[in-house]
């Protein structure tokens, strides 16, 4: 027999006339609520819920069910028949009780069973996996930046961020008058205060304070007054110094090599370009070759086929006798890149703003660990 639901609330809902007026009658009223009762217990658990098990109890057996009603009409069968019917009034009422408290039980049972099975689970396993998030490209790149650096040997060092100008500049040779002062938009706090411009003010700090010879990196937010594509105000850099006997430009090649490799994480055409740095002499601007387009020429390398990422050279004498070392016995060379600048570079994006927009979509389309 095919159930539904319907099918179900139409039985129960069902109604049955407990009147009679012969015995054969009581015994049709007497078969048809045995037959209805059998058809509700054909239903499966599923179709029922405590509420539909309260409304079978008291449609078959309950005060106002039509059996109770029956004992009523007996008056209405001949004297001598009375007895019989009345018997079997009252053994229909209690196999039809027997039923239906029967069915109930398991129904009651099968509840519990559904429960304890439900409280099986282990509670102790976590009901969601929090997304892990990813490396930003420029943590990437820094990570990577660090890594042949201590191989080779360098200690990694920090300096402070709010310096004075003399520790920004004038230890570096860029005197008060110098235009390359102004090439830097500096953010002035009070009076000799500044955010540092460049890491290139840690050179200074660490002549005076750690003495030859030295051999340091010191990778560290910059900040300048400058916004668009390719700038923001707050970037990163990473500053290279070695000083000590006998060391020449040959070195800073070298480094510089085996730094690009790492931070571009495969090799990479470098040009070095003659240029000028009060704190270098000689002093040249480092190029990479343009990772968009190789060289050929488009928007990003502004068509050069190269990007610039960074200044060096040896190190001025004059930086050299600012900071008590004696430039007759000691040279040094000296290095700064924009983190930032790699990290658009490698990862090819357009708009160096984007990379702190926040946008975690974006961030983690780079797939980074
Ligand atoms: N400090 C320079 C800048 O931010 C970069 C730089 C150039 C650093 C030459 C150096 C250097 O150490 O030798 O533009």
């Amino acid at each position: 027999m095919s159930t539904s639901l319907e099918q179900l609330v139409e039985l129960l809902n069902s109604e049955q006339n407990s009147n009679y007026g012969s015995l054969d009658e009581l015994k049709k009223i007497l078969e048809s609520e045995e037959d209805l009762l059998s058809k509700c217990l054909v239903f499966t658990f599923d179709f029922f819920s405590q509420n539909r098990a309260d409304e079978l109890k008291s449609r078959f057996v309950g005060k106002k069910s039509p059996l109770q009603d029956l004992l009523k009409s007996l008056k209405n069968i001949p004297a001598e028949e009375r007895k019989g019917a009345g018997q079997l009034v009252n053994q229909t009422k209690q196999a039809m009780e027997n039923a239906v408290t029967k069915f109930l039980k398991t129904y009651e049972e099968h509840l519990e069973q559904t429960k304890i099975a439900s409280e099986n689970e282990d509670i102790t396993l976590p009901t969601c996996f929090a997304k892990l998030g990813s490396r930003h490209p420029i943590s990437v790149v820094m990570r990577d930046l660090l890594v042949p650096f201590q191989r080779m040997g360098f200690a990694v060092v920090d300096g402070p961020e709010i310096d004075t100008e003399f520790f920004n500049f004038d230890a570096l040779n860029v005197v008060k008058e110098h235009p390359a002062r102004e090439m830097q938009d500096t953010f002035f706090l009070a009076s000799e205060w500044v955010l540092r411009t460049h890491t290139s003010n840690v050179q200074s700090h660490a002549m005076k304070e750690r003495g030859i010879p030295l051999k340091i990196v010191c990778p560290g937010c910059v900040y300048r007054n400058e916004f668009d594509m390719t700038h923001v105000p707050s970037f990163r850099q990473i500053e290279c110094l070695v000083v000590d006997k006998g060391i020449h430009m040959g070195h800073l090649r070298h480094v510089i090599n085996e730094l690009l490799s790492a931070a571009f994480g495969r090799p990479v055409k470098i040009r070095l370009r003659s240029s000028f740095f009060p704190f270098t002499e000689p002093s040249a601007e480092v190029d990479v070759e343009c990772q968009q387009c190789f060289g050929k020429g488009c928007r990003s390398c502004k068509h050069t086929g190269w990007s610039e990422i960074g200044g060096c050279g040896v190190v001025n004498r004059k930086v050299l006798e600012n900071c008590g070392v004696d430039p007759a016995i000691y040279s040094g060379i000296a290095f700064g890149f924009g983190v930032d600048r790699i990290a658009k570079d490698r990862f090819a994006v357009a708009d160096l703003r984007s990379l702190f927009d926040g946008n975690v979509e974006y961030l983690s389309s780079f797939s980074l660990t």
